[in-house]
Parts: C-alpha cells; sequence; structure tokens
C-alpha cells in the first residue's frame, strides 16, 4: 500500500478512537449535583424517620457501613471481590466526610443509579441495582432516617482495585451491560402479604445479591437462574426456590421463625452471612418479615422437601469404618453438642443432619462452620458453636466433614475435601 494510503488509515482509526472516547464519556458523564447545608435533623417527620429506621433493617444498610468494632453508617467495612477490594462509605450526615451535604435528589439518584453526589459512578458491591426498585417514599423515608443519626467525620480506608477498575467511569460501561432495573409491579392474583414480600426482598433486602449465582463480571443471573445459589464471603448461599436442597420443608412458619430468631428449629441457625441478616431482620416491623417469609415459602414451594420430607439415614457404624477418624475426631470435639441424647439436643435443638449444609452441592458451608463457628445470630444469647480453625488443621477438618456427609449426606460424596478446606481458610470471614 502507498504511504499516503497507510496514513489515511491511520487518520481515520484516530479520529474513530476519538469519537469513541467522546461517545463514551458522553455515556459516562454525570453531573454533580449542588452541596446543601445539613437538613436539622428537627425538620423530619418522627414518623418518617422510623418508616425510615425499619427500612435501614430491611436493607441491612448497616452490615456494609460499619467496620468491625466501629460505629454504625460510619462505613469501612471491607467488601472484597474478584476485583479488589471496596469500603462501604460514611453514611452518617458528616458535610465533609459524609452525606450530610447531599440533597433528597442526590440521594435518590445514588439509590436509582449507583451516582454519588459528585457525579461519579459507585460501584454495584452498594446493591443499587436492587434499591433502583425501591418506591420514592420509602427512599424519602431512608434520606429521613440517615439525616437524623449521629454525624461522624470519618473517611473509610480507600478502595484496593486491580488496575484499571479504579477508574470509575469504566462502571458506565458496565451499568450499560447489565443494569437494566425492572420494576416491581404488584401481581394481583397474590395476597398483600405475598407482594409486600416480593418487593422487601426483590429491592430493598436484595437477597438474589447472594443467594444468585453470578457471570464473570459479577452481573447477578437473572430469569430462571435467579435464586440458584450463588456466594459470598467465602460462604455459600443454598438455592432457595424449586432447587433448594433443605430436607425440611421451609414452610411460612419456619422462614419466619429462621427471619426474626436467627434459628429454625426445624434446620439449622443461621451462619456465616446470613448471620447479620437475620440480626437485621429481627428488628424489623414484624409484619414485613412474614411478608418476605410468604413470599420466599412460596419460591420454595417446588422444592423436594416440600413435597416430602425425606427420611434421614444415620449411618453411624458404617461412617466410622471408612473414616475411622473423621469419627474419632467427631467424638471427642462434636458429639458433646451435636449427638442425639446431647445436653444442647434434649434441649430442643435440631439434630445435624436437618441442617442443609451436609445436603448442598458444595461442602463449603460445612466446613465454614466448622472453622470459624457460629455467633448467637440475633442475640447475645442463642445458638453457639466454638470456631474449631485453630484447633483442627486442614487434613483433620476433611475427615470430620467426609465422616458426616458418609453418615448422614444425602447427595453424592464431595471430592477434593481439603483443598476446599484451605480456599475456606484464605476466603472466608
Ligand atoms: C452489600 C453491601 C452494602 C449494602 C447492604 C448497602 N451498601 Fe451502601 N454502599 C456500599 C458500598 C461498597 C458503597 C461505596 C461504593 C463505591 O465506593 O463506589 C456504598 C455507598 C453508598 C452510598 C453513596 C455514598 C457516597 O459517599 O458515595 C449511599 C448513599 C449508600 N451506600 C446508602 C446505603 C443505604 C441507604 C443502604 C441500605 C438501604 C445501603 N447503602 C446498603 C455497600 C453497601
Ligand atoms: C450477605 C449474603 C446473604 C444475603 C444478603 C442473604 N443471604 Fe440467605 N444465606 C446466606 C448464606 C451464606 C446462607 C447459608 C448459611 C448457613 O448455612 O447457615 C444463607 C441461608 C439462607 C437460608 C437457609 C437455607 C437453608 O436451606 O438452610 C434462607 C431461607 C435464606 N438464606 C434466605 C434469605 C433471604 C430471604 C434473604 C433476603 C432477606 C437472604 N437470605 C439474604 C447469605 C445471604
Ligand atoms: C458447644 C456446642 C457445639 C459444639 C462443641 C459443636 N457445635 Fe456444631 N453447632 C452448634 C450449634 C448451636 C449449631 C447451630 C444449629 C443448631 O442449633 O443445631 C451448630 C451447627 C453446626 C453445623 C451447621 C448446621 C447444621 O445443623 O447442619 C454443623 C455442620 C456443625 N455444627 C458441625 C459441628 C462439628 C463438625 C463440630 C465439631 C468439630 C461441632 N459442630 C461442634 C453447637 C456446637
Amino acid at each position: 500500500m502507498s504511504r499516503p494510503g497507510i496514513r489515511r488509515i491511520v487518520v481515520i482509526a484516530v479520529v474513530l478512537l476519538g469519537l469513541c472516547g467522546i461517545a463514551f464519556a458522553a455515556i459516562a458523564y454525570r453531573p454533580a449535583i449542588a452541596r446543601v447545608t445539613r437538613p436539622d435533623p428537627r425538620q423530619f417527620d418522627p414518623a418518617l424517620v422510623a418508616r425510615g429506621a425499619n427500612l435501614a433493617r430491611l436493607g441491612n444498610c448497616v452490615s456494609c457501613h460499619q467496620a468491625a468494632g466501629g460505629r454504625p453508617y460510619v462505613g469501612g467495612y471491607p467488601i472484597k471481590t474478584p476485583f479488589g477490594t471496596i469500603y462501604g462509605s460514611n453514611i452518617t450526615p458528616d458535610s465533609a466526610t459524609g452525606i450530610g451535604s447531599w440533597s433528597p435528589a442526590a440521594f435518590r439518584r445514588a439509590m436509582r443509579e449507583g451516582v454519588g453526589r459528585d457525579g461519579s459512578h459507585l460501584y454495584p458491591a452498594f446493591p443499587y441495582t436492587h434499591y433502583a426498585g425501591v418506591a420514592d417514599g420509602d427512599v424519602d423515608a431512608l434520606y429521613a432516617f440517615l439525616m437524623t443519626r449521629p454525624a461522624v467525620r470519618a473517611v473509610p480506608p480507600a478502595n484496593r482495585m486491580i488496575p484499571p477498575l479504579g477508574f470509575r467511569p469504566l462502571l458506565a460501561g458496565w451499568k450499560l451491560l447489565f443494569f437494566d432495573p425492572q420494576p416491581v409491579v404488584a401481581d394481583p392474583r397474590q395476597s398483600a402479604a405475598w407482594n409486600r414480600g416480593r418487593y422487601i426482598g426483590e429491592t430493598l433486602a436484595h437477597c438474589t445479591a447472594c443467594h444468585s449465582p453470578r457471570g464473570l463480571l459479577q452481573q447477578e443471573k437473572r430469569g430462571d437462574r435467579a435464586y440458584d445459589g450463588g456466594w459470598s464471603g467465602g460462604w455459600y448461599a443454598p438455592p432457595i426456590n424449586a432447587r433448594s436442597p433443605a430436607v425440611r420443608a421451609w414452610t411460612v412458619e419456619r422462614l419466619d421463625a429462621y427471619f426474626r430468631t436467627g434459628l429454625s428449629t426445624a434446620h439449622a441457625a443461621a451462619a456465616g452471612p446470613m448471620g447479620p441478616v437475620t440480626y437485621n431482620l429481627a428488628r424489623a416491623e414484624p409484619a414485613d418479615v412474614r411478608a418476605m417469609a410468604t413470599y420466599y415459602a412460596w419460591q420454595m414451594r417446588a422444592a423436594p422437601a416440600a413435597r416430602a420430607e425425606p427420611r434421614l439415614p444415620d449411618r453411624r457404624a458404617l461412617a466410622g469404618q471408612r473414616h475411622p477418624e473423621g469419627a474419632r475426631l467427631y467424638d471427642g470435639a462434636c458429639a458433646v453438642c451435636h449427638e442425639p441424647g446431647a445436653a444442647m439436643m434434649v434441649a430442643g435443638r435440631p439434630a445435624l443432619p436437618l441442617g442443609t449444609p451436609l445436603h448442598e452441592a458444595n461442602p463449603r458451608d460445612t466446613i465454614q462452620v466448622i472453622l470459624k463457628g457460629l455467633k448467637p445470630p440475633v442475640a447475645p444469647r442463642g445458638p453457639y458453636m466454638p470456631a474449631f480453625a485453630d484447633a483442627l488443621d486442614d487434613r483433620q477438618v476433611a475427615e470430620i466433614v467426609a465422616y458426616l456427609q458418609a453418615r448422614h449426606g444425602t447427595g453424592p460424596a464431595w471430592p477434593d475435601l481439603e483443598t476446599d478446606v484451605a480456599a475456606a481458610r484464605k476466603e472466608g470471614e
């Protein structure tokens, strides 16, 4: 090709690239919204503030906006993603470091579109993909609630993202691909409680954020993959739809008890990241929690256990022969609480095989419960299990898990247990 010909191609390529850049900048650009002086907390109607408090609990806001040992809504809680660590922001009404200078419009835009007051795009680790469906009045109630919290001056640690993902305008591309908020339209064929439960569960409570699988760019799978099971902080959030592996039916009553107390005596206690969810639900309006129980019992209405609860095997002798070391360790460390006849069992706690972890597609929750133990989910007293991460090595944990699955499991044997114990130690919180 002649030199002028090459030059022309280069010029065209540069012009096209420039045009793409301008188009992208136009898509990514969001204006800043002017600062306001912090609204006087006394101007908010106490009824609106109380409504916002309930919504904040249903929305689990504090889980990501409070660091370990820190104060509520001050932020600093690390959220680990495959692309880096993102810290929850300070959402107290401090004007310099929190959202004190945000107008209602700026707050609404953040909740609905994932855009900060200054116009920068926010990471979807902040579940605005769900909050986009929250009704106007509810967003305003949340604003009133947050604006009447104590203002705390504090800057959370800076995010640590894999380059170039620290460059926020790139998030506009992610939104273009995956952010397509759909309003939750009431279904007139269902009850008021079902519709209320669906509205809360699908928007504020963002249950799919953990319970749905995610794609390569962390987008949630939707449609018939919704509620098919997902991952959170090194734990597995099992399917809560027709594919639920639970061996006891999740009825409205049982879900209601699980959400409000962190324990279903027909199943088990809420462990890992589900613990804080129940902690907040325990403090929300009981009617709203009951509505969610109604909706999620319906989600699981076609699960195997909803049709017929299986008779659970106890292959104690056989499992002991196959995994003698696991049996010995279990008898030494676990039987005191979990063996039929133990004081805890006699007091009315669910037997080990009733819990879903031993029946899940992967061993992760069983491993994590052993490594991390279980804090009482909703109150200072409640179901408690000590952590064994320091007392047992990877091989010993794997032995116990193999023994328990051989004894009680209903699915195929889990392979590579030791590898998964090592991974669980690294990933888990
Ligand atoms: C799963 C974790 C999570 C939950 C739950 C959560 N947030 Fe956040 N939120 C974040 C993260 C992370 C950021 C910072 C995002 C960023 O830096 O791009 C954030 C940012 C925000 C911001 C923008 C603040 C700023 O300075 O840019 C607001 C406002 C906010 N959250 C409000 C809420 C409210 C209200 C709730 C409850 C209804 C809530 N969040 C629940 C993780 C969460
Ligand atoms: C932060 C992540 C996270 C969020 C948000 C979350 N879950 Fe979970 N959930 C989990 C994990 C992890 C487990 C497994 C815990 C265990 O084994 O004790 C779980 C367990 C459950 C179970 C027990 C299932 C079984 O068969 O044992 C139910 C029911 C449930 N979640 C419902 C919900 C609902 C409804 C919501 C929305 C209000 C929700 N979850 C929000 C992480 C989450
Ligand atoms: C101090 C008593 C105590 C000890 C010791 C203990 N656990 Fe637990 N464990 C609990 C409690 C309480 C729960 C919550 C559920 C319940 O109440 O049944 C639980 C839950 C579990 C669960 C998940 C829920 C389920 O029912 O499937 C598994 C798995 C488990 N324990 C395994 C073990 C193993 C393995 C050991 C020994 C290494 C052990 N536990 C030692 C008290 C204990």
